[in-house]
C-alpha cells in the first residue's frame, strides 16, 4: 500500500521497496531483445534498441567501469572496445551491437595480457588521479599496444586524443603507456622510509581494474530517481501550474517538491556568515540553472520526461550580467541587505603606495580582464541518499563531507549527528564540489518519502548550476627605482561572483594578501570586491582568485623590468622573498620562503630557451614566432586567517595492523597516500601495515574540507601527531623511553632499548572504546592570527612557492599559440611523494595552459564540453617539474601543500612567453586566436595591447 508521510496533496504515493520494485517493472519505452559478448560472456539484455550502450553497461549489466563524463561523445571516458575498436559508448546504440563483441575496462585484463602491464604502468606512473578519465585511457591504449606494442609519443598521443583527462596533465599517461614494457610493480618501502618515497597510491588499483566506486556507480535496490527543474533565464518570476494534476497525470510520478517543502531552513553556504542560498527558488529564480522544484519517481519515467510539459510559467526579468550593470548606481538589489550589490570587500595596505609611486624611478600601469571558468571534471555530480530510521544517510561526490553534513541538518531540521556524509571516489573537483550540488535534493525527497533516492547531474545541468571561477577585472600600476627594487604596487580588482556568495567572501579575501606575487613590495594598496549578478554563482577553483590576480600582476612586472632594462627573470630574483623580508601583510616568515631557489632553478632554461629563441626568430621564413615567459607564485595554505583544523585517529589493532581514520577526501591528489605515508614514518611502521578508513562522517574524525592546500600540510600534521603519540603511548607501555626503537609485527610490537628487546602482546591487551588496543587522535589547527583593519597580521602558517617558465610559438598569421615546453619550479617544503606532487604540477599546468589559452565559461551558452574546450591531450607540452625542498618547521617533515600551487604561474608564464614573441599583450584572457591576432593587428597600427 501506498504510504503518504507528510501532509500535502503533491505526495500521490511513496512506495516501500517491494511497491518499488513491482512499479519499475513498467517501462515507458518499448524494449526488444539484444543479445551480445561482453568481456568474452553472452549476454541477452532487454532495452530499447536506441539506449546507449553506455546506460545498458552500467544499469543493465551493472558495468560502471564505463564511465560517462557527457554522453555526448565529448570526454571519452566511455570508452569500450566494439570488435576490438575504441568507441564512445555514449554514441553507440544498443541495436548497434546485437551480435558485436564489446569489451569494457573491466574485461581488459582477461582480454589481453598487455592490461595487466599497463594497469601496473598507470599506477608506477601515477597516470591515474582521480581515475575518471583513467578506464576510456585503459582501453584507447589496449587498443593502441594490440597492434604496436612499441607506439612514439605521437601515436600515444593519437591513440588517446580523443579521451579527456582534467587532472594529470597527460604527460605521465603517455610515459606509463610508452614505458608498458619496462615497468615493474614497486615494492613496499622499509619501515620509516615512507615519506620521500615514489610510493604509488594506495587507492590506485580500484581506479585502473574499473572498480573504483564514484557518485553515479553504485544503485541501491528500489531506488527511485530525482529530476530538477530549473530556470531557463538568468532571471524569471515563476508560478506553478497544478502540480497535483502533474503528479497524478503520470504514472511512475512519486511526488514535486518545492520551496514549501524544505521542513528546516531553506538556506545554505559554504561559509555560514553569508549563507544565502535556498534550495529552491521562491517566487523569482535569479539565476539560469537555479531550482525550482524537484520530481520524484521511477527512474525511466523520470528520466523520459519532458520537462517542458512541467506546470511552471515564467516572466522573464531584466538580469544583471556584468561587473558594471552590477555597480550601476539604478541597479536592481539582488539581495537588499547587500547594498550596491557587494557581497564583500578586502583589503591590504602597508606603506604609502601613492607617494612611493611618484617616487619611483619608473612606473607601468594596466587593465586586465579574464573571464568565467568551468571546472570541467570528469565526473558530473552524483550520489544517493536513504532514510535509515530518523537520521539520513547520503553517499555522494564531494570535497568537504562535514560541511556537508551541518548544510543538510539545516535543511532537514534534524541534528548534524543525524546526517551521515559517505563520501564516494570523486571523479576531479578543483573546488566545485566544496559546495552542495545533488545532496538537498536527494535528502529531502528520501527523507520525505523513506527510500533510496538518487540523482546523476548531467553534463549540461552540472555546467549550467554548478561553481564557476569568478571572472576577474583589475586594475594595477607598479614602480621601481632604477636599482631594479620594487617600490610599490596598486592593485585593484573586481570579482564577478554571480548570484549566491560560495566562496566569493574568501576570493575577496585571499587576493589582496596574495597580489604581490612572491616579492617584497614595501608599498602596496590591494583593494577588492565580489560583486553580485544574476550568474550562477562563482566559488572556489583552485587559488581561489590567486590565478587571476597572477595573470595581471606577472604580466605588469614583466613591463616594469623592460622599462628598466633588467632581464624578467633577474628582476623577479632580485625581489624574491626571503625569510626575514616582510611579505605585504608585515608577516615575515622566518624559514620556508623558497621563492629564490626556485626562480634560480630556472635560470639554466631561461638562458638557453632565450637563445634558442634569439637564434629562431630573426630567420624565420614562417608566420611563428618563438617567445619565452616567465611567472611566480606563492600561495598560502590553508584559511586565510580563519581556524582550520583536521582531526587523525588512529587505531592499533590485537593483529598489529594500524586503522588510519582521516576524513580528508581523496578527490585524485593523493591525500589517501600522503597522509599515510607521514603516518608511517612519525610511526616508525610499514605502510604495507595501514588499513585505511577513509572519509566517512560516521567513522572519521573532521579533517576539513580538501582545498586551499591543506591536506598534506594540516591533515597530514595531525596524522603525524597522532602518530607520534601512538608511539608514546607504545613506549609507556613498555616503559620504555622516547628513543628506544619500536618495530610493529603480527600480533605484537616489539620495543628496543639499550640492547634490550620488550615484545608486548596486543592480544592480552584489553580493548578501548573504539575496539583497540591502543587508540591515539590528534587536532592540528595552523597558528595563524587575525588581519586587522588594514590586512595586516599573519594569514597563513606556511606558504607554498613556486616559478613556472613558457616557451611558445606564436603564428603571426592565425594568431595562434602553440606551448613547446614548461618548466615548473615548486617549494614543497618536503616533497612527500615526488611522483603524486609532479602529477599534481603537471595538472595545474595543464589548467592554466587551459586558462591562457582557450576556456571560457559564456553563461547561457555552450553548456556542454564541445563548446566549452579544455585542453586535451595534443595541447600539452613537455612539463619538466624542479622540486625545491625548502622546509617548514611547522608542516609534517616540513611539507607544505602543492595542490592549489601548481595552476597558478602557467597563465601569466604564457602571457609574458606571448608578449616576449609578438610584442603583444593580450588584456581580456583567454588568449584565443582572434583576441592574439586582434592585438598584433593593433600594434602593426601602433598599439600593443589587444
Ligand atoms: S560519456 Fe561518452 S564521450 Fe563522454
Ligand atoms: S585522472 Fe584523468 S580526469 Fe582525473
Amino acid at each position: 500500500m501506498p504510504r503518504l508521510r507528510w501532509s500535502g496533496e503533491r505526495c500521490r504515493l511513496a512506495w516501500g521497496e517491494s511497491d518499488v520494485a513491482a512499479q519499475t517493472s513498467t517501462s515507458p519505452v518499448e524494449s526488444q531483445l539484444i543479445s551480445f559478448s561482453v568481456n568474452g560472456h553472452s549476454v541477452d539484455v532487454s532495452v530499447s534498441g536506441t539506449c546507449r550502450l553506455s546506460r545498458v553497461l552500467r544499469e543493465d549489466l551493472g558495468l560502471t567501469g564505463t564511465k560517462v563524463g557527457c554522453d555526448a561523445g565529448d570526454c571519452g571516458a566511455c570508452t569500450v572496445l566494439l570488435n576490438g575498436e575504441p568507441v564512445c559508448a555514449c554514441l553507440v546504440a544498443a541495436g548497434q551491437v546485437a551480435g558485436c563483441e564489446v569489451t569494457s575496462v573491466e574485461g581488459l585484463a582477461s582480454r589481453s595480457p598487455i592490461h595487466n602491464r599497463l594497469q601496473t604502468s598507470f599506477l608506477v606512473h601515477g597516470a591515474a588521479q582521480c581515475g575518471a578519465c583513467t578506464p576510456g585511457m585503459l582501453v584507447s591504449a589496449t587498443a593502441l599496444l594490440e597492434r604496436n606494442s612499441s607506439p612514439s609519443e605521437q601515436e600515444v598521443m593519437d591513440a588517446i586524443g580523443g579521451v579527456l583527462c582534467r587532472c594529470t596533465g597527460y604527460r605521465k599517461i603517455i610515459r606509463a603507456i610508452q614505458e608498458v614494457n619496462a615497468t615493474s610493480q614497486q615494492l613496499s618501502p622499509q619501515a620509516g622510509a615512507a615519506v620521500g618515497a615514489r610510493l604509488i597510491r594506495l587507492d590506485g588499483q580500484k581506479k585502473v581494474d574499473g572498480t573504483e566506486i564514484f557518485g553515479a556507480d553504485e544503485t541501491p535496490a528500489a531506488v527511485l530517481t530525482v529530476r530538477v527543474v530549473r530556470c531557463p533565464y538568468h532571471r524569471a518570476r515563476f508560478r506553478f501550474g497544478d502540480l497535483d494534476k502533474f503528479v497524478a497525470a503520470h504514472r511512475g510520478i512519486g511526488m514535486v517538491l518545492t520551496a514549501q517543502d524544505v521542513p528546516g531552513i531553506d538556506c545554505y553556504g559554504v561559509i555560514p556568515r553569508f549563507a544565502d542560498q535556498p534550495v529552491f527558488a521562491h517566487d523569482e529564480a535569479r539565476y539560469r540553472g537555479e531550482a525550482v522544484a524537484a520530481i520524484v519517481g521511477q527512474t525511466e519515467v523520470v528520466e523520459a520526461l519532458d520537462l517542458r510539459e512541467f506546470p511552471v510559467t515564467w516572466d522573464e526579468l531584466p538580469a544583471i550580467q556584468t561587473i558594471d550593470q552590477a555597480l550601476a548606481a539604478d541597479a536592481d538589489q539582488i539581495h537588499p541587505e547587500r547594498p550596491a550589490n557587494i557581497l564583500v570587500q578586502g583589503r591590504v595596505v602597508c606603506g604609502n603606495v601613492d607617494q612611493a609611486l611618484h617616487e619611483s624611478d619608473a612606473v607601468v600601469e594596466a587593465e586586465y580582464e579574464t573571464g568565467f571558468l568551468e571546472h570541467a571534471y570528469i565526473e558530473p555530480e552524483a550520489g544517493f541518499a536513504r532514510r535509515v530510521g530518523d537520521s539520513i544517510e547520503i553517499q555522494a561526490c564531494t570535497q568537504s563531507p562535514y560541511m556537508d553534513r551541518a548544510d543538510i541538518a539545516k535543511i532537514l531540521g534534524i541534528a548534524p549527528e543525524k546526517v551521515r556524509i559517505i563520501p564516494t571516489a570523486v571523479g576531479g573537483g578543483f573546488g566545485s564540489k566544496l559546495d552542495l550540488s545533488v545532496q538537498p535534493f536527494i535528502a529531502l525527497t528520501a527523507w520525505k518519502l523513506k527510500c533510496a533516492v538518487r540523482m546523476v547531474y548531467s553534463r549540461t545541468e552540472s555546467i549550467m548550476s554548478t561553481t564557476k571561477r569568478h571572472p576577474a577585472r583589475m586594475k594595477l600600476r607598479a614602480g621601481a627605482n632604477r636599482d631594479g627594487k620594487l617600490t610599490a604596487l596598486d592593485f585593484s580588482a573586481d570579482f564577478n561572483t554571480g548570484t549566491y556568495s560560495s566562496w566569493g567572501p574568501t576570493v575577496a579575501g585571499r587576493v589582496p594578501v596574495h597580489a604581490s606575487g612572491p616579492y617584497c613590495v614595501p608599498n602596496y594598496r590591494a583593494l577588492t570586491r565580489a560583486v553580485h549578478t544574476n550568474i550562477v554563482p562563482a566559488g572556489a577553483f583552485r587559488g581561489f582568485g590567486v590565478p587571476q590576480a597572477a595573470i595581471a600582476q606577472e604580466q605588469l612586472y614583466d613591463d616594469l623590468a623592460a622599462k628598466i632594462g633588467m632581464d624578467p627573470l633577474e628582476f623577479r630574483i632580485l625581489n624574491a622573498l626571503d625569510n626575514h623580508s616582510p611579505t605585504v601583510t608585515g608577516q615575515v616568515l622566518g624559514e620556508g620562503v623558497g621563492i629564490r631557489a626556485c626562480l634560480e632553478a630556472l635560470r639554466p632554461q631561461w638562458r638557453l630557451a632565450r637563445a634558442q629563441t634569439a637564434e629562431f626568430n630573426p630567420h624565420a621564413r614562417t608566420p611563428l614566432r618563438r617567445g619565452v615567459g616567465v611567472a611566480g607564485m606563492w600561495y598560502g595554505c590553508g584559511n586565510t586567517s580563519l581556524p582550520n583544523p583536521s582531526t587523525v585517529r588512529i587505531g592499533l589493532k590485537r593483529d598489529g595492523r594500524i586503522a588510519l581514520h582521516q576524513g580528508a577526501v581523496d578527490i585524485g591528489q593523493g591525500s589517501n597516500t600522503i597522509v599515510t605515508q607521514i603516518c608511517a614514518d612519525a610511526m616508525g611502521a610499514s605502510i604495507s601495515r595501514f588499513d585505511l578508513v577513509s572519509a566517512d562522517t560516521s567513522i572519521t574524525p573532521d579533517c576539513g574540507k580538501t582545498s586551499a592546500s591543506r591536506q598534506t600540510f594540516v591533515t597530514g600534521k595531525a596524522a603525524h601527531m597522532a602518530g607520534r603519540k601512538l608511539r608514546d603511548e607504545i613506549l609507556k607501555l613498555a616503559g620504555a623511553c622516547q628513543c628506544a626503537a619500536v618495530e610493529f609485527g603480527n600480533g605484537f610490537v616489539t620495543v628496543f632499548e639499550d640492547g634490550v628487546r620488550k615484545a608486548l602482546d596486543l592480544s592480552s591487551i584489553p580493548l578501548d572504546q573504539h575496539g583497540y588496543v591502543i587508540t591515539s587522535e590528534a587536532t592540528f589547527d595552523p597558528p595563524i592570527t587575525p588581519l586587522d583593519e588594514n590586512g595586516q597580521g599573519n594569514p597563513y602558517a606556511v606558504y607554498g612557492f613556486g616559478a613556472h617558465l613558457a616557451e611558445v610559438e606564436v603564428d603571426v598569421e592565425l594568431g595562434t599559440v602553440r606551448v613547446l615546453k614548461v618548466t615548473a619550479a615548486h617549494d614543497v617544503g618536503r616533497a612527500i611523494n615526488p611522483t603524486l606532487i609532479e602529477g599534481q604540477i603537471e595538472g595545474g599546468v595543464a589548467q592554466g595552459l587551459g586558462m591562457a589559452l582557450m576556456e571560457e565559461f559564456f553563461p547561457g551558452k555552450g553548456e556542454n564540453l564541445h563548446d566549452y574546450l579544455i585542453p586535451s591531450v595534443g595541447d600539452i607540452p613537455p612539463i619538466e617539474s624542479i622540486l625545491i625542498e625548502d622546509p617548514s618547521s611547522i608542516g609534517p617533515f616540513g611539507a607544505k601543500g602543492i595542490g592549489e600551487q601548481a595552476v597558478i604561474p602557467t597563465a601569466p608564464a604564457i602571457l609574458n612567453a606571448i608578449h616576449d614573441a609578438v610584442g603583444v599583450r593580450i588584456q581580456k584572457t583567454p588568449a584565443t586566436p582572434d583576441r592574439v591576432r586582434a592585438a598584433i593587428l593593433a600594434k602593426a597600427r601602433g598599439g600593443a595591447r589587444g
